[in-house]
């Protein structure tokens, strides 16, 4: 038996919604196919974003998605992207797989889609390849009500009122793809393009500067200090291999066994070795954690299916990315006094989507569950929860075996989200809740018998979140066995 305190008298802090983020890149099917499909299609759309695709998503209650990039967002040139799409200029996507984008989906299309599903829109600028004056006049054409050239332009293309945009992102991976700098030097062009990132009338930009890839803490010590006081966000990317080689085979996304099993939870288990120790470092420079440490790339990135373009990213998802999607969600809500935002990555059928199409067809991914699941944690107040850990023993080596968060909402009901690592073992729990008289108790959970059960075009509802029954009130205490490799979600009242 576990025995878990959970204080509901101990608020830590708000966890914030953007935490629920998503990432959605000019990559593979992402974009095209995956949520434009253009007004001609055969697949039913409103104004060319597929209907399918957009109903899930307002369900999930997406605060907040990035976009244009990824490695994309630092060879992009959004003036490529307005005007009368037939007009618009093809461009090479070098990056990810020398296909020509054709600039259909551009900065009207994504700001519309935002309002369409209910996301605020976080864009990432071009640093790496685009100039200072490019990234302030697509400021100026989105926000600014005057008259100026770009905001003439912006009216000219049908757009009469100016958009709210707050997450501003200057640069992405400047580190890598965005131009392999060294910190110092990012640091530098970082200010300067900062400068220019202008607020216009009462929308004022949330900067996000490039931050560092996982364990760099020397990039994240260089921006603080030399830019921290001009930036509001710091990105940080961190990625979850079975492997944890970015050389040679990551690992396939279906076809894996317990010890494939054990070592990818392992690996995406660091990202909280990760926050804590970047957050230590802020601290230093930023002690009233005014700055949000912004998880704007995470999730599971294993081999692409069988077949398909390897500059494609896309992957299958099951059940293990249901247990990745829910450790990595509870780390950055007890981390929410420094985690602001996080953005899975991706969106639609690259890497570990929510979401997948082939065709006309869409199926939610285990991954969307836990997100459906989870997203009663949003603007919540996280609660102190203390409990010692039982371990998941595979070989020698051993890793924590249940994950928890557990949060308060606006209507006083109390939500335990729990993770049960091990593949076979179930967990009782004793919740002892204080501070508050709790009465009664319902859950969902996302499991299955198998560790790498999926959803597919054929079979689509086989993982979906079903209703947990083994929960009961006893004197105050929550009392339940978390089944093996699942995800459960208790609200109690
Ligand atoms: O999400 C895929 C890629 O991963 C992004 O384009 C890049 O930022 C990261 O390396």
């Amino acid at each position: 038996m576990l025995k878990a305190i959970v204080n509901a008298d101990i608020k830590k802090g708000k966890i914030n919604k953007n935490i629920y983020g998503h990432f959605s890149e000019h990559l593979g099917r992402c974009i095209y196919e995956g949520i434009w499909v253009g007004e001609d299609s055969e697949i039913p759309n409103i104004k060319g974003y597929r209907i399918d695709v957009l109903e899930a998503l307002k369900k999930l209650k997406v605060p907040v998605l990035r976009w244009p990039g990824g490695c994309f967002a630092d060879e992009y040139h959004w003036m490529d992207g307005i005007g009368p799409r037939e007009k618009r200029p093809c461009m090479i996507n070098t990056h990810w797989g020398g296909v020509v984008e054709n600039n259909h989906f551009g900065t009207h299309e994504f700001m519309e889609f935002c309002e369409m599903i209910g996301a605020e829109p976080y864009i990432s600028g071009n640093l790496g390849s685009g100039t200072v004056q490019e990234m302030q006049q697509w400021v100026e054409y989105i926000t600014f009500d005057g008259k100026s050239p770009m905001a003439d332009l912006r009216r000219a293309n049908g757009r009469e009122e100016p958009w709210k945009l707050k997450y501003f992102g200057i640069g992405n991976e400047n580190w890598g793809c965005g131009g392999n700098m060294r910190a110092e030097y990012y640091a530098d062009l970082y200010k300067r393009y900062a400068t220019y990132v202008r607020n216009f009338g009462d929308n004022v930009i949330y900067k996000i500067a490039c931050g560092p890839s996982a364990g760099d803490y020397t990039w994240t010590e260089v921006v603080m200090r030399e830019a921290g006081h001009l930036l509001n966000g710091l990105s940080l990317h961190y990625y979850t291999l079975p492997t944890n080689s970015w050389t040679g085979s990551k690992g396939s996304a279906t076809e894996f066994g317990e010890e494939e099993w054990f070592k990818t939870l392992k690996h995406t288990l660091v990202m909280e070795e990760l926050v804590t120790k970047h957050s230590i470092i802020m601290d230093k420079y930023d002690p009233e954690k005014k700055i949000g440490l912004i998880v704007d790339e995470w999730g599971a990135w294993y081999d692409v299916e069988p077949g398909t373009n390897p500059g494609f990213l896309y992957q299958q998802n099951t059940l293990r990315d249901a247990l990745i999607a829910g450790i990595n969600l509870n780390i950055f809500n007890n981390h929410c006094d420094r985690v602001q935002m996080a953005n899975i990555a991706q969106l639609v059928n690259v890497l570990q989507a929510v979401i997948l199409t082939e065709g006309d067809k869409m199926l939610l991914t285990p991954t969307y569950h836990v997100f459906d699941m989870y997203k009663v944690h949003q603007d919540a107040d996280l609660l102190s929860v203390e409990f010692e850990n039982i371990y998941y023993t595979y070989g020698d080596e051993k890793i924590p075996q249940v994950s928890i968060s557990s949060s308060q909402d606006k209507d006083g009901k109390i939500h335990i989200s729990i993770c049960n690592l091990n593949p076979s073992q179930s967990v009782d729990v004793d919740f002892e809740i204080r501070g508050t008289a709790v009465q009664k108790v319902k859950g969902q959970i996302v499991t299955d018998q198998e560790m790498n059960a999926r959803n597919t075009f054929e079979d689509s509802n086989r993982i979906k979140v079903e209703v947990f029954n083994d929960a009961k009130i006893e004197n105050n205490h929550a009392v339940c066995k978390i089944p093996s490799k699942s995800v459960v979600v208790l609200e109690i009242e």
